[in-house]
């Protein structure tokens, strides 16, 4: 797959840039086939950048067959594969008092996979240990994916993912 050079923002962390929602779903792919149990993903970027796509695309890395929809109504969607997947959309809460009662930590603490989309409304509650996905729209067509590692399992997807064929 092609996708512009990725440039290393620093030693850990790594941007890729997507030209369409399906280059999104492969780097969600790659992301979904390496994924261990407990794994964290924090997606943080505007409306309409690309969350629930890329979510897309790591529930199909774990051969769920399903749609990862945008969670709507539910704050949280459970979707089985290889590995649950539990997809959380943090959109509707402001206050972290929220995300509290929510009780999330059997998600979060719980053997699955979790993304987290909107993770900025609940940094402050979520595992200080994850992968951090920022994401910026550059045009109607590309977005920028930023991983940002905290703590040793996740230095480690991201370096797998330096040296998948997506950095090609
Ligand atoms: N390179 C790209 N990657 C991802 N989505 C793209 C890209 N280019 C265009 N798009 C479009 O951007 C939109 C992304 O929608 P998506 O629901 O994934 O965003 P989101 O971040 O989950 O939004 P929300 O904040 O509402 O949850 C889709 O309409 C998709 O077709
Ligand atoms: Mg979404």
């Amino acid at each position: 797959m092609k996708l512009n050079s990725p440039n290393r923002i620093d030693m850990k962390s790594l941007e890729l840039v997507s030209h369409s929602p399906e280059q999104t779903q492969k780097i969600g792919v790659r992301i979904g086939e390496l994924a261990t149990p407990g794994d964290i993903f924090l997606l943080v970027g505007g409306l309409g950048t690309g969350k629930t796509c890329l979510t897309q695309g790591i529930a199909w890395g774990l051969n769920i067959r399903e749609y990862a929809l945008s969670p709507s109504f539910v704050v949280v969607r459970e979707l089985y594969g290889r590995l649950p997947l539990y997809h959380i959309d943090l959109y509707r809460l402001d206050h972290i008092e929220e995300i509290i009662e929510l009780g999330l930590d059997d998600y979060l603490y719980g053997g699955g996979v979790c993304v987290v989309e909107w993770a900025e409304k609940g940094l402050s509650v979520l595992p200080i240990e994850h992968l951090l996905i920022e994401i910026s729209y550059l045009s109607d067509t590309e977005r920028s994916f930023q991983l940002k590692p905290s703590g040793q399992r996740y230095l480690k997807i991201v370096a797998q993912l330096k040296a998948s064929s997506l950095n090609s």
